[in-house]
């Protein structure tokens, strides 16, 4: 692990209650205490998000939307804007990820203006970029994901770059079980590095945080963290547990001092 802080993201997806999700948080503040070596931010449904902001203050665990829209405002039935989402102390959201892509057809120019907007808001854009199994299968891997953080990137100013965290998600081993090798991911994640040197320069690169999502979980976590561009964690199905998420909170910290 670099000398970048780690980071330790819960993408809840579409599960807890505003009721499920202050005991959730209850019981990982309770358990991290005041770790301070690792950045954690939760992500619960838009409809818990008011709660977990207020149940988080006083602790040093940052919320996180789970998308938004790129507008300001207007005739967007059931969407939120990123000025919505500051108003409730939400500091971090995840775009672009997988299921947003595949399930509710979101492409890299729409994911591209959500990133913009997000930085305009002074939020910190989780950017998802990944490959399906058939891409891998295909080599064609790191076109994917050249394409996705190219696109997704495009006219982000040098001097907010490092406001702008990555998650690099294999589609087949979200939810499944399956994780990529700590080589594998780190192949990748070395390709991004490269990728955001050639757009930011080393300095900013450097910097900036790319993170591993796809069945992360305590058993595998401490090799995948400690690979050297693999600066923290986008956890799905692992984050609904106070114990499971702790324990990644806790691999992560251990990453810092090996
Ligand atoms: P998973 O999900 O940890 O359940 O594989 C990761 C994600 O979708 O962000």
């Amino acid at each position: 692990m670099s000398k970048r802080t780690p980071l330790i993201a819960g993408n809840w997806k579409m599960n807890k209650t505003a009721t499920e999700g202050v005991e959730l948080v209850q019981a990982i503040a309770a358990a991290v205490g005041i770790e301070s070596a690792v950045q954690i931010v939760l992500c619960p449904p838009f409809t818990a998000l008011s709660a977990v902001s207020a149940a988080v203050e006083g602790t040093h665990l940052a919320v996180g939307a789970q998308n938004m829209h790129d507008k300001v405002n207007g005739a967007f039935t059931g969407e939120v804007s990123a000025v919505m989402l500051r108003n409730l102390h939400v500091t971090h959201v995840i775009l672009g990820h997988s299921e947003r892509r595949s399930i509710f057809g979101e492409d890299d120019a729409f994911i591209n203006r959500k990133v913009l907007a997000a930085l305009e808001a002074s939020l910190k854009p989780i950017l998802c970029v990944g490959e399906l199994l058939a891409e891998r299968e295909a080599g064609t891997t790191k076109d994917v994901v050249r394409r996705q953080l190219e696109l997704g990137l495009q006219g982000v100013p040098a001097n907010k770059a490092d406001q702008v965290i990555i998650a690099y998600e294999p589609v087949w081993a979200i939810g499944t079980g399956k994780t990529a090798t700590p080589a594998m991911a780190q192949e990748v994640h070395a390709f991004i590095r490269q990728l955001l040197t050639a757009q930011f320069g080393a300095e900013s690169a450097g910097r900036m945080r790319i993170l591993y999502g796809g069945s992360m979980k305590p058993d595998n976590a401490d090799a995948l963290l400690a690979e050297h561009d693999i600066d923290g964690g986008l956890i799905g199905g692992a984050a609904l547990d106070a114990k499971g998420f702790v324990a990644l909170v806790q691999s992560a910290a251990k990453s810092l001092a090996a």
